[in-house]
């Protein structure tokens, strides 16, 4: 008994599949180059997949006639070819063809494989930024200890338990007041090249060190602060002036607490406008050594993992 042969519509060439594994494979390069190409490829990726799976189900493929073998009985051998309808013309509860199932599995599976790679990566790369990080403040001392446009140099033990290499060092300047609320100014001593501790540009006086627990404070009156690696120098804002460095030095926050400062989270700073109180600050979230924030090198810079 010779098989008889029908056609039926079948998913043929489109042009989605392909544009969705050119978004698959921009979110993957993001996650090396910077967010924007994430963004980007997840954007893409999203819309080819939206318009594979539309085509699919509403059977809009640019698709080829595919053969379907229908045994031969004697009930059908003189009868008419029958046509088999196309997916469009399929109801809920019609079988679909092979190739069809087939294509729709392809495209779940490899839904799900992607979600189980690319899922956990963005757990731990972009969960940690929004998780409390639990930012301990430090106590650096009654704010009498730091006159009015004066920097301080300030050095304290950031973490009791892992005790001297947790030392930083901050440049604090007390700005006054700004309206009714007083001002600071402080600053990182970690060169935004590459990570040297940056010094004043003028002498320390010493001979007016004061100390408070763990904290030690000695007073300047510097002319800029500069970097003894490369050379690279900022003014008393923080500013680059000269040298390698692709940004203002970082700064702290604070806060005021029973009259003493506490200093918090460290940020980056593109740049300041204007000096002391009046100072308007540029700021982004934290940004590694080297790393610039402003300009068409922020967007290509590679992705640092969370702080
Ligand atoms: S580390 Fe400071 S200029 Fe290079």
């Amino acid at each position: 008994m010779e098989p008889s042969r029908e056609h039926s519509h079948a998913p043929g060439q489109s042009l989605w599949p392909v544009g969705l594994a050119v978004g698959v494979v921009a979110l993957l390069v993001g996650f090396i180059v910077s967010w924007p190409v994430v963004a980007v490829g997840a954007a893409i990726t999203l819309i080819f997949a939206y318009l594979w799976i539309r085509e699919l189900v509403a059977g809009n493929a640019l698709t080829e006639p595919a053969e379907v073998v229908v045994p031969e009985t004697r009930a059908n051998r003189s009868a008419p070819p029958k046509q088999v309808p196309a997916l469009a013309e399929l109801r809920a509860g019609t079988p679909v063809s092979r190739s069809v199932f087939l294509e729709l599995s392809t495209l779940g599976l490899g839904g799900v494989i992607g979600g189980l790679v690319t899922l956990p990566v963005l757990g731990f790369s972009v969960l940690p930024a929004f998780l409390k990080q639990g930012v301990a403040q430090h106590d650096l001392g009654p704010m009498s200890n730091f006159p009015a446009g004066e920097y301080v140099i300030t050095s304290y033990t950031s973490d009791a338990s892992q005790g001297f290499v947790s030392r930083r060092t901050a440049f604090v300047r007390n700005n006054g007041l700004l309206g009714r609320l007083p001002s600071f100014t402080i600053m990182s001593s970690r060169c935004v090249h590459l990570g040297c501790p940056v010094q004043p540009n003028g002498e320390p006086q010493s001979a007016h060190e004061k100390r408070y627990k763990d904290v030690t404070l000695v007073p300047v009156m510097p002319s800029g602060f500069g970097c003894p690696c490369h050379d690279s120098q900022y003014d008393n804002e923080g500013n680059r002036t000269s040298g390698p460095a692709p940004r203002a030095l970082d700064r702290y926050s604070y806060s005021i607490v029973n009259g003493h400062l506490l200093v918090g989270s460290v940020f980056s700073v593109a740049y300041v406008v204007g000096t002391g109180a009046q100072a308007e600050i540029h700021e982004t979230g934290y940004a590694f050594p080297g790393e610039p924030i402003t300009g068409l090198e922020s967007w290509l810079y590679p992705l640092q993992p969370p702080h």
